[in-house]
């Protein structure tokens, strides 16, 4: 098969914001106990952090981890993550039907982030709680204030404040299965009034307003116009969430999830834009996906594993190749829609749903999704330019038609192009030819591939079975991108 991709420096989409590359810890499962914490570890620092966990953190250049939850958050007091340790009460979770110990809080989050050299995204809980709660946080993390929060955290060791830009409104309010959910009107309100006093307490932060927690719920659309018409001239973000599976087993019908993602962006920025005209605002709602990923196995495991354990093993999804193609196609969906995706989260970080694992007592290995996310991160900064793809088409079960090819082209503005693509045919190879209008004498300098003969091979803790390699470069403009693989593509002015 042949296929074609003509980018012109003329045509860009936009810069890309580093935060793309976000992730997310949540206080569920083995994600942080026993995740980046577990002071019994052989590895472990003077707080208790894993360190090899920091290490792989760190390979992925993880600019910015949302935190505490997911719906964890919306149950969650922060106060008792605060302060002398011992002194913490252990509680019933109710999101994920666990024991919190709260031998994790904020205080030490923080301190891991600054290991990780990532940013906090903080979350609020407005479930349960409510505007005072999250002006009280919010006070603690980031005021410099001679008042009571401030002077808390001073007291718990802590003279600088945190200085947390970005927070959430909450989580995933519009879905049943949240603690408090709410309707588009009560969400609207108490986010309103939220955002109002966190933003008297601190102007410089950026807030996000829950959008649907995901594109299938009945109330998608009119959920985000309302919560948008409440909170436009207090929040910054909108979110979206979104997770693919292949309960159906059918390959290229999950592989074209690409592309409903991208639809699931545009519809949420063009209601975004209907609010703004509605409201003769100058100010531009962008989006903030900070929950994405494949997940579908592990899905529910909450309801049937034995109730109130500490640090259970819950949703620890076993990643493949063909997860590993999606994973790299969705993240070449954010920079191609970098004009208005400022912050995603790949959910999750550690051990649930994630690039990340670790062994109870033992070592930390990368599951598949671990490389497209990496090579994305370190390689796909810069400014995304337009693709034009002229490649054969396939057509899903539900009618539509989708090229094999799924691609993205970022100008790195170090006279760098990367270009990442994956072949989503399941028989053929492909011979890829790249035009760069504009930019005169480039150079393929580096090719490579994530590629399995068996497109549902894993990885596993003694096992890295897929594995990115380096494929020679040679002297013809055609390059050839196997049958189901992911590739990333480098070239060079010469
Ligand atoms: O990431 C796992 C869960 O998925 C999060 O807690 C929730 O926000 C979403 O439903």
């Amino acid at each position: 098969m042949k296929a074609k991709i003509t980018v012109n420096k003329a045509k860009s989409v936009g810069t890309i914001d580093d935060r793309i590359y976000g992730s997310f810890i949540e206080h569920l499962g083995r994600a942080v106990y026993n995740g980046i914490y577990e002071p019994a570890n052989a590895c472990a620092d003077d707080m208790g952090f894993r360190a090899d966990v920091i290490e792989l953190v760190k390979k992925l250049r993880v600019p910015i981890v949302r935190y505490p939850g997911g719906n964890f958050v919306s149950g969650y007091n922060w106060e008792d993550g605060i302060g002398e340790k011992s002194k913490r009460p252990h509680r019933m979770e109710l999101a994920w039907l666990s024991v919190e110990t709260n031998e994790i809080g904020v205080d030490e989050f923080q301190e891991w982030a600054k290991r990780a050299d990532t940013d906090v995204m903080m979350a609020v809980n407005l479930g349960t709680r409510g505007p005072d709660e999250a002006r009280s946080c919010l006070e603690y993390c980031n005021s410099d204030t001679d008042t009571y929060y401030a002077n808390l955290r001073r007291k718990n060791g802590f003279d600088k404040p945190f200085g947390f830009k970005v927070w959430c409104l909450g989580n995933e309010m519009d879905g049943w299965w949240q603690i408090c959910s709410k309707t588009a009107e009560e969400y609207g309100r108490i986010a309103t009034e939220a955002a109002k006093v966190m933003k008297w307490v601190d102007p410089t932060i950026e807030l996000v307003a829950c959008g649907s927690s995901d594109m299938g719920m009945p109330t998608f659309g009119e959920w985000e116009r309302t919560v948008l018409d409440h909170t436009y001239d207090y929040i910054d973000y909108i979110s979206l969430h979104c997770y693919y599976g292949n309960k159906a087993d059918n390959t290229p019908d999950f592989l074209a999830n690409a592309e409903n993602m991208d639809k699931f962006i545009r519809t949420v920025a063009d209601i975004c834009d209907e609010v703004q005209k509605k409201k003769n605002g100058t100010k531009q709602i962008n989006l903030s996906f900070d929950e994405w990923n494949v997940w579908y196995r592990t899905k529910d495991e909450e309801k049937t594993a034995k109730r109130w354990q500490i640090a259970p093993h819950l949703l620890e999804e076993k990643y493949n190749l063909e997860d590993a193609l999606l994973v790299g196609c969705m993240l070449m969906s954010l920079q191609n829609n970098c004009d208005r995706v400022k912050i995603a989260c790949l959910a999750q970080l550690v051990n649930v749903i994630a690039p990340i694992m670790t062994e109870n007592g033992g070592g930390a290995w990368m599951q598949t999704i671990f490389y497209p996310y990496m090579y994305a991160s370190l390689n796909g900064r810069g400014d995304t330019l337009l693709s034009e793809v002229e490649c054969d088409t396939y057509k899903t079960t539900k009618g539509d038609s989708v090229p094999y090819l799924y691609t993205s082209c970022i100008d790195n503005k170090n006279g760098e192009l990367t270009v990442f693509s994956v072949n989503r045919s399941l028989d053929s190879d492909m011979e890829l030819d790249i035009l760069l209008e504009g930019y005169g004498d480039y150079k393929l300098i580096r090719h490579i591939e994530l590629y399995s003969d068996n497109i549902k091979e894993e990885n596993d803790k003694d096992n890295q079975r897929v594995y990115p390699i380096s494929r020679e470069i040679s002297d013809t403009p055609t390059v050839i991108l196997k049958k189901h693989s992911w590739n990333m593509l480098t070239f060079k002015k010469k």
